[in-house]
């Protein structure tokens, strides 16, 4: 899939969705959903991820369902088996890379130099993941970053919430910012779906136009 029909900005927000039990998964993308939120990233960091993937996307077939916290090239593979659209990455090493490009699943690597951007350009790579944005380089990283990389796009990713999403957006280098704030792990934990599904359209209404 085609990066810029993975992230754009109609959908300024992905959700780091963690699901630690597999019936979960549906109810909680179906609450996203209902917030406005069609697109998601579910992590790897659970042993139901890839089943809760394979769910979200038979019962969800217009949403996009990418697999997070893909860290090793071995889990690429398994993220195309369970169907995933795309898949995200804290960090580009070549391997991953370039098993990404080999099997052509869509890859949002994870960069937080200069450096890593160029490898990932060298490896074909434009949308990339700013990671950890707020616990290292943040809004002003990005800045420095549209000069000497002025095709690449960025989706930030950590310690990102309402309260700082719009200084990400409002960057022309940014096409979307992820996030765990939509889907709290205790109001998953306890089912609250109509408070995530209220999260979800606080952050689409807050940041549709930004
Ligand atoms: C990620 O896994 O991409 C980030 O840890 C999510 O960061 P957040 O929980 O601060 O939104």
């Amino acid at each position: 899939m085609n990066s810029e029909l993975i992230l754009n900005r109609a959908y300024p927000v992905l959700p780091v969705i963690v699901i630690e039990e597999l019936s979960q998964a549906v109810p909680l993308a179906q609450a996203l959903s209902a917030g406005g939120i069609h697109v998601f990233e579910v992590t790897l960091r659970t042993a139901c991820a890839l089943e809760a993937i394979q769910e979200i996307k038979a019962a969800m077939p217009d949403c996009i369902t990418g697999a997070g916290t893909v860290t090793s090239p071995d889990q690429i593979d398994a993220v195309l088996k369970a169907g995933a659209d795309f898949a995200v990455s804290p960090g580009a090493t070549p391997a991953l890379l370039k098993e990404s490009n080999k099997q052509n699943l869509s890859l949002i690597p994870g960069v937080s130099t200069p450096s890593d951007v160029i490898q990932a350009i060298e490896h074909g790579y434009n949308l990339l993941k700013l990671f950890p944005a707020e616990q290292s380089v943040g809004v002003s990283m990005l800045k420095a970053l549209a000069g000497p990389f002025p095709d690449i796009r960025f989706c930030p990713t950590g310690g990102i919430g309402l309260h700082n999403a719009k200084d990400y957006l409002s960057l022309s280098n940014v096409v979307a910012i992820g996030g765990s704030w939509v889907c709290p792990g205790n109001l998953v934990k306890e089912g609250r779906w109509d408070e995530i599904t209220q999260l979800a359209g606080e952050a689409v209404d807050a940041l549709k136009k930004t």
